[in-house]
């Protein structure tokens, strides 16, 4: 009996600071996927699903304790990991993730100051997937802050509280992210938002080729 069990499919997130540029390459990594033959879907964490979204609300615009955060944080991502992240790479679709555990390790850990080896710790309990490659965007704090701000004026959106953040926690956010992109190299590719745009995604795909 010949069983065709697919190869499973592979996890991209993508991460960095607020204003660091990295939603806008969605859809090119998305193309980049489809062109290697495989199918793909794209999702962000807080997020994924409708439970999800609705927890993205109270994580954004609710002041809550650093603990209930972190918490509402998991609670998403549980329900993501199972209705969607690994449904889709057990038939060998390839996931884009706009956000994942090492947003929660830098602006929870980083950021907020909560212990790494707990949020680890939740991880493991998740059975969280590892990415296969994670594209951390990472841009100049002063930069970040006016792409934040012109895209504010032009959408009308209203500003979250991590948008709304100190400068302090911004640091610590992206400094958080510079030593995961650092004790990660096998995983992590740190790209330079401040080149222009045909650079970054030159930078993109060269990370996207080390997968196939
Ligand atoms: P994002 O989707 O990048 O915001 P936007 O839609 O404005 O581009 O991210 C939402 C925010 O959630 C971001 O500021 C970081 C925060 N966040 C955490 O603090 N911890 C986490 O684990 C995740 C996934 C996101």
């Amino acid at each position: 009996m010949n069983i065709n069990i697919p190869k499973r499919g592979k996890l991209i997130t993508l991460e960095g600071i607020d204003g660091a540029g990295k939603s806008i390459h969605t859809s090119s990594i998305m193309a980049w996927v489809k062109q290697q033959g495989f199918h793909v879907i794209a999702t962000r964490e807080p997020g994924g699903t409708d439970l999800g979204e609705q927890i993205r609300q109270w994580i954004l615009y609710q002041e809550t304790s650093s603990l209930t955060e972190l918490l509402l944080i998991f609670a998403a991502r549980s329900h993501h990991i199972h209705q969607i992240i690994e449904p889709a790479l057990s038939r060998g679709d390839w996931v884009i993730c706009d956000r994942f555990t090492d947003s929660t390790l830098a602006y929870q850990g980083g950021g907020r100051g909560m212990n790494k080896a707990i949020i680890e710790q939740l991880s493991t309990i998740l059975n969280s997937n590892i990415p296969d490659l994670t594209l951390i965007f990472d841009v100049d704090l002063t930069i970040a802050k006016q792409r934040i701000f012109n895209r504010q004026s032009e959408t009308h959106e209203l500003s979250d509280k991590f948008e709304n953040a100190s400068q302090s926690f911004v640091q610590s956010v992206q400094q958080a992210y510079q030593s995961i992109a650092l004790n990660n190299p096998q995983r992590c590719i740190l790209i330079d938002t401040q080149k222009h745009l045909h650079a970054v995604h030159h930078d993109i795909i060269n990370g996207l080729n080390g997968l196939v």
